[in-house]
């Protein structure tokens, strides 16, 4: 039998009430619903300093590059920032280059899933942002992206998402990201059949 699908949620504002943090944990309910394992691993939670090569990776982050290389898919989940992500959740993806001497390196044969909630309208921005990421990082992105926008309309002050129809469209992207992470598993790649 498959061994259980390991999903790690990346993302969130730095922000307590963050709704990109709630959208992330929407999206991982319905890949735990789907049978896959989850961990959100929110940026205001791994506090990583900026990168730099002259320091010494922090525990932290080595902690981090350890969960993202042995999981078997991702979900992305940041705030649209001034057009694009947001710098915090840039700068922890600019410590997955501790992935680069990894076997198989970075992000190789992992779907990701791309999600981002903004102010206004240009959330598209910010997925293709990660899009650009995720493939230089050697991730596979999911056709299915959820940029939500005005996110204070869907969310309520507190970050409680109060849209079930985009909930709905969210738990349904993390199914699709355990669906190409069990493509990997059987096939070593993926269709998106
Ligand atoms: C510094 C900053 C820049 C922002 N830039 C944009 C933007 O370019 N486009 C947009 O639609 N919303 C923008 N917003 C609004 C956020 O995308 C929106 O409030 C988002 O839901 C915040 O996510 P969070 O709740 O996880 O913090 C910006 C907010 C901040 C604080």
């Amino acid at each position: 039998m498959a061994r259980r699908v390991q999903v790690v949620g990346l993302g969130g504002s730095l922000r307590k009430e963050s709704t990109s943090r709630t959208a992330l944990q929407t999206a991982l309910d319905g890949a735990a619903a789907d049978g896959a394992d989850t961990e959100l691993i929110w940026v205001r939670d791994l506090d990583l300093p900026l990168y730099s090569a002259e320091h010494a990776p922090p525990p932290a982050a080595l902690r981090f590059a350890d969960a993202v290389h042995a999981c078997d898919a991702l979900i992305w989940s940041t705030p649209t920032y001034h057009g694009s992500v947001s710098g915090s959740f840039k700068n922890a993806l600019d410590w997955l280059i501790l992935l680069a001497e990894r076997e198989p390196a970075y992000l190789s044969n992992k779907p990701i899933g791309l999600i981002t909630t903004a102010g206004g309208v240009q959330g598209l921005q910010a997925v293709n942002t990660m899009d650009f990421i995720a493939r230089s990082l050697r991730g596979w992105s999911v056709p299915l992206v959820l940029p939500v926008p005005q996110s204070w309309q869907s969310f309520d002050p507190d970050g409680h998402l109060k849209d079930e129809a985009i909930a709905a469209q969210l738990r349904k992207l993390g199914a699709e990201v355990v669906r190409a992470a069990r493509q990997f598993q059987a096939a070593g790649t993926c269709d998106y059949a």
